[in-house]
Order: structure tokens, then C-alpha cells, then sequence
């Protein structure tokens, strides 16, 4: 299959790259901006895309790529800092300037003729930078400016290399789809052959030839990546699978008997539910730090699978529906990307568990899984549901896990989806739910004076949660969440509302 490679320079939109140029059909992979060339060669793309990042190319120790990508035949595009480092590489100046250029500005096209073909001579586009090309290089083109740049956009046809100032891959640059698909598809020549049905094929494919005789215990969550990869796997090797799902006493509300009940009956899979609650919990007692109940919890998921497949092995395989995101930020890609939480199912089990790890999702994002939901005939009440993470309502409870909290926040984030369902808010975000920790607040209850806890709202929008933003819900919409919180749910006397972003906040507090 072509393929698009984008190098990662650490911006926060690398990312959206990536999924616009598969928007287009055509498959596109992130690696860090330092991968060696021998990996970059040995993936055959058939172009580069730079992405923008926070450094300066003239500072020691910024990030720079392996210089043999621009000796590699094939196209390269820069984007913001990614078009800085191709000035600079061929001699180009790149400063800083005074007027930074945040945010919308006018782009007038000089030059249709390929990256910009079909698109309008003056667009919009988004402009993040203070750094711009005060020279370019020689035999270089100049393709559009702006009023603050006169080189916003430049070419060298000859090498098909390209670089734009501006960021094709945010929703706020008209035509941003059109010049990534441009160069995708006629610059570099890709087939746009990355779909869907496609997946679906060659992914039974893989799956047969990786498993051939042997036996996969798939763990199913009830959400949508693990349902999907359970019908999927039905279809690829059904009489060699078995599928699991553990109560860990630390699912929302009445999901210990929805999930098994939803799985048989809308999707024909049988299940084995293991009620691991008090093994769960009792191990997170006297467990404050976030990262250690995340450990604790991914342990105890481990040691359960070791008995099912005493039970009813032998397996070889776990299969589990990791995802792109989530490869990224348990730090793998090795990249500018830090570790910012163990996602327990990334990266790999313990030894001892003896189980091969079956990741099929592992290249995907989250839309493309409800497409794929959506052509294996999953309900749509599946493939709607908000994500649920793995060490679950643990991650929503701030400090000790104790029952009371548990009651807490599976109570009030029960009132908070159904009032999202109620108002038709549910499918317009990405996440919505309560978390509680230590804090309490006093409040007064008929006539009298209650200490309580303090209950957060955290309803967030979000593409693929790499970045998200506090919903906007209507005011009425929060009071009515807030009061039949302090009214229903024992023991809570505040209800708040989270107004942080990603980044810089996460989306779970822990
Ligand atoms: P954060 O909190 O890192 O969350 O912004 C990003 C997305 O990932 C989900 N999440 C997890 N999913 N196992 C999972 O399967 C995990 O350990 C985990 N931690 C967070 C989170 O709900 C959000 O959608």
C-alpha cells in the first residue's frame, strides 16, 4: 500500500496531519522526526511531510531530521517549522521576527499550478509562528504570501519539495484538505487505496496468517474499540476465539450485566464475565499516586487473564483494541511526545503471562474504528458510546479508591449522561462524566449544615482526544446536572464544572 510518512517536530497538530491525509485515502504514518533513514526507507513512502513544532532551527540541539530523507527521490513538504528547516537547509535564512503571526491571515496564491491546484486565489489560513524564511533558498519558488510573509508558501519542483508557513491540517484553513491532498495524492503520487473495507480485508488476512491454528482470548470492555475487535476477530478466526469480560468494580453504572447481556444478544459472541471487584479494590487500598493505581490495575487485569487461560485455555494470543493515540502518548514513538500516562493496555503484557499480543487497531484512530464498527453492522448504539478507559472509574477518583467515591462518581456520572442523552448533547461530545476526590465543601440540607464532597463535570469535544476543549453546554443544562446531583447522589454538597483544555489538562485527571 503507498504510503505518506510525517516526520513529528512536536506540534500538537502532527497528528491532525496524519488523519487528513488518510481522510483522503491514502495511508500516512507518524514517527519521530529523529526515526533513522534505514526505517524511513525501509516503509517505501512516497512522500514526507514535515510537521510544525515549537523550536527554532537555529538553535543548537533543535530538532533536525536525518539529512538523507532530501536525497531519497521523493517529495518532502514542510509545514511551519518543517518549512523552516528546508530554508535552512538549503541555505535559506530563517529569523525571528517581530509581528509573530498567530492565528487567521490571507493567503494570496501566486501559483496554482500543483500543491494549490483547484483552490480559490486569496484563502484563509491558520498561522502559528514567530520564526519565518527571511531568505529563501536559490532555487526555490515562491508560491503564495500574506501581508506579514512574502514566501509563505515555496517550491523547488525540480526536487518536489515544498514548504508552507501556514497549517493546511487545522479546520480552520479553507482548502486545507485540498493542498494536503494535492500533495498525496498528484505530487507524490500515492493511491488513494486506504479505506475501510480495505482495512476490514486485509486485516482478517493478517489475522489468520499471524494466529493460524492457535487460540486468542480477546478482553471486551463494552466500548466500542473492543466490541469492534471482537466482531472483527468473529469474522477472522471465530472458532479459536474466546472473548472475556471483567467486572473490576470499577465500571459505571450496571455495565457488570449491560455488557455481557449486549454482546450475546446484538452480536451473537458469547462472553466469560469474571467477577474480579473485591480482588480489584482491595488491592487499591491505601493508593494515592495515579500512576500506581494505573500499574496496579493493568497488574491485576494481567493476573486475571492468567487464570482464564488455566480455565479455559490454552491461548497463545490477547488480543486488545489499542489504538494509534494511545501507542503515541505511552511515550513509544520515542519521539518529542512524553510519557503522559500509562495507558495499561500499551506496551506489551508481562512475560509471565505467556500471551502474544493482538493488536489490530493499533494503526487507528478512533474514527476510522466506527467506520469500521459501522461496516461489521455494529449497532449504533455501540459505536456512539462515549470511550470509557481501561482502569476506569479509578482514574476519576481523585486520591484513596474507596467505595463511597465509587457510589459517587458512578451515581453522578450516570446523571450526567442520561441529562447529555436527554438534551441531545450526548453525540455532540466526545466524553462526559463526574470525578470526585478528597475536596469537601460545606452545604445545607433542609435545615441542616452538611460537609461534603465537591463532584467536577468534565464534558469535553475532541477529534481523536490528542487535544480536547471543555464543551459549551447551556447553563440550563449544567443546573439541571448540578441539581439532581446534590439532590440524588448522598453525600455531595458542590457540584463544578472542569474549563480546562487539553493541554494543558488531560482528559481523565489521573
Ligand atoms: P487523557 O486523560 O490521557 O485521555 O487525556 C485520553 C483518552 O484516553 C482515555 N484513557 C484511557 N483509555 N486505557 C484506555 O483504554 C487507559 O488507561 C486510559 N487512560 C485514559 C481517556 O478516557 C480519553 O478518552
Amino acid at each position: 500500500m503507498d504510503k505518506i510518512v510525517v516526520l513529528d517536530f512536536g506540534s500538537q497538530y502532527s497528528h491532525l496531519i496524519c488523519r487528513r491525509i488518510r481522510e483522503s485515502n491514502v495511508y500516512c504514518e507518524l514517527l519521530p522526526y529523529n526515526s533513522p533513514i534505514s526505517l524511513i526507507r525501509k516503509l517505501e513512502p512516497k512522500g514526507i511531510v514535515l510537521s510544525g513544532g515549537p523550536s527554532s532551527v537555529y538553535l543548537d540541539g533543535s530538532p533536525k531530521p536525518d539529512k538523507k530523507i532530501f536525497d531519497m527521490g521523493i517529495p518532502v513538504l514542510g509545514i511551519c517549522y518543517g518549512h523552516q528547516l528546508i530554508v535552512n537547509e538549503f541555505d535559506g535564512k530563517i529569523k525571528r521576527f517581530d509581528n509573530r503571526e498567530y492565528g487567521l491571515a490571507d493567503l494570496e496564491i501566486d501559483d496554482n499550478s500543483d500543491l494549490f491546484k483547484g483552490i480559490n486565489k486569496k484563502i484563509r489560513c491558520w498561522m502559528s509562528h514567530a520564526d519565518a524564511a527571511e531568505t529563501i533558498p536559490n532555487d526555490f519558488n515562491i508560491l503564495a504570501h500574506t501581508n506579514n510573509s512574502n514566501s509563505a508558501a515555496i517550491a523547488n519542483r525540480n526536487r518536489r519539495f515544498y514548504g508552507i508557513q501556514f497549517h493546511p491540517e487545522v479546520s480552520h484553513t479553507e482548502d486545507g484538505n485540498t493542498i494536503l491532498k494535492n500533495f498525496s495524492h498528484f505530487i507524490s503520487n500515492a493511491k488513494p487505496d486506504w479505506t475501510m473495507e480495505g482495512f476490514i480485508d486485509f486485516s482478517i488476512k493478517d489475522i489468520r496468517s499471524k494466529v493460524q491454528d492457535d487460540r486468542v482470548l480477546c478482553a471486551i470492555s463494552g466500548g466500542v474499540d473492543s466490541t469492534t475487535l471482537a466482531v472483527l476477530l468473529n469474522r477472522a478466526i471465530s472458532k479459536n476465539l474466546a472473548c472475556v469480560f471483567v467486572n473490576n468494580g470499577l465500571l459505571r453504572l450496571n455495565e457488570e450485566k449491560l455488557v455481557p447481556e449486549m454482546i450475546s444478544k446484538h452480536l451473537g459472541i458469547n462472553t466469560i464475565t469474571i467477577d474480579a471487584e473485591q480482588r480489584f479494590l482491595s488491592r487499591l487500598i491505601g493508593i494515592t499516586d495515579p500512576e500506581q493505581k494505573r500499574k496496579i490495575i493493568g497488574d491485576e487485569f494481567a493476573q486475571v487473564f492468567l487464570e482464564v487461560t488455566k480455565d479455559y485455555g490454552p491461548f497463545e494470543w490477547l488480543a486488545q483494541g489499542t489504538l494509534y493515540p494511545d501507542v503515541i502518548e505511552s511515550g513509544f514513538s520515542k519521539g518529542p511526545a512524553a510519557v503522559i500516562k500509562t495507558h495499561h493496555n500499551v506496551g506489551g503484557l508481562p512475560d509471565w503471562l505467556n500471551l502474544k499480543v493482538l493488536e489490530p487497531f493499533r494503526s487507528l484512530y478512533k474514527d476510522e474504528v466506527r467506520k469500521i464498527a459501522a461496516l461489521l453492522d455494529i449497532p449504533n448504539e455501540f459505536i456512539k458510546r462515549h470511550p470509557f478507559p481501561g482502569p476506569g472509574l479509578a482514574v476519576r477518583i481523585i486520591g484513596e479508591v474507596t467505595n463511597d467515591k465509587i457510589r459517587i462518581v458512578r451515581h453522578a456520572s450516570s446523571i450526567v449522561e442520561s441529562e447529555l442523552i436527554a438534551s441531545g448533547w450526548y453525540d455532540k461530545v466526545w466524553q462526559a462524566y463526574a470525578a470526585v476526590g478528597d475536596d469537601l465543601a460545606v452545604g445545607v440540607l433542609g435545615d441542616e449544615r452538611v460537609y461534603g464532597h465537591i463532584v467536577t463535570i468534565r464534558i469535553v469535544e475532541s477529534l481523536d482526544a490528542m487535544t480536547a476543549d471543555w464543551s459549551r453546554i447551556p447553563y440550563d443544562l449544567i443546573s439541571n446536572i448540578s441539581n439532581r446531583i446534590t439532590n440524588e447522589v448522598n453525600g455531595v454538597t458542590w457540584v463544578t464544572y472542569s474549563v480546562s483544555s487539553k493541554p494543558p489538562a488531560t482528559i481523565e485527571p489521573q
